[in-house]
């Protein structure tokens, strides 16, 4: 049984329909790249699992139980964890009090995620809003990885990071899906990047998957891939 299950699922924002009649899954520890445009509904599709989109038809099962109608909250407590393209730091709040927030019972505490990246532990006592751009980033996805999910959702992790910050998160994705095993969705415009850390991948357009297959595949063969994502 899949760990996430979308069927024929159509979701926008009130009456706007962004996604149509979308498909797709995700095993337990599988990395699944979800790869498009500007616009054509990465981030929708994220929002619409999380349960903050408007779900019109279809369903989303979590380990086989349906969880369209589930509120967002209850839907982090069961294991699905989302990093929002916008990072959402406290910006009050210390780097350490960001991530004892959302920590919940598990494998992964406050230790993992120094261990992870020392720099956070190294401005610890730092306000949210005094953090450069990869510090940020890094924060949430520590924070996210605190409540201890099962999946983990990125969206444009590596958006407007210098080369080597993103060189250091996709060693750290990599060693952290290998390490902890769990399944990762990630979002992102560098289709290379997110090819060479997932399993398999999607392409949408227009609110549609236009294209899947392994991401081994995709990158040998990476021109059908550049003919949806080109600008
Ligand atoms: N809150 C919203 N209300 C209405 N339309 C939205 C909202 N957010 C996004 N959209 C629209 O949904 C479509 C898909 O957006 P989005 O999922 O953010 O795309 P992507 O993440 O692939 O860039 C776009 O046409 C966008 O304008
Ligand atoms: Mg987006």
């Amino acid at each position: 049984m899949p760990l996430l299950e979308v069927e024929r699922l159509t979701a926008g924002y009130g009456e706007a329909v962004v996604l149509e009649e979308m498909s797709l899954s995700v095993d337990d520890g599988e990395g699944l790249a979800v790869l498009g445009r500007n616009g054509v509904g990465k981030t929708t599709l994220m929002l619409a699992i999380m349960g903050h989109a408007r779900r019109l038809s279809g369903s989303l099962r979590w380990q086989g139980t349906e969880i369209g109608g589930t509120p967002a909250y209850q839907r982090a407590r069961m294991g699905l964890g989302w990093v929002p393209q916008e990072r959402d730091i406290f910006p009050s709040l210390t780097v350490e009090e960001n991530l004892l927030v959302a920590g919940r019972p598990g494998a992964f505490g406050l230790k993992d995620a120094y261990d992870l990246f020392p720099r956070l532990k190294e401005r610890r006592r730092n306000m949210g809003d005094k953090l450069s751009g990869g510090e940020q980033q890094m924060l949430a996805i520590c924070r996210t990885l605190m409540t201890n999910p099962r999946l983990l959702l990125l969206d444009e992790p590596f958006e407007g990071l210098a080369p080597v910050i993103v060189e250091e998160l996709e060693a750290t994705l990599r060693r952290l899906r290998a390490e902890k095993g769990f399944a990762t969705v990630i979002v992102e415009q560098h289709a290379e990047d997110a090819l060479a850390l997932s399993d398999r991948a999607i392409v949408l357009d227009r609110g549609k998957i236009v294209l899947e297959g392994r991401s081994a595949d995709l990158l040998a063969d990476f021109a059908q891939v550049r003919r949806w994502i080109a600008v």
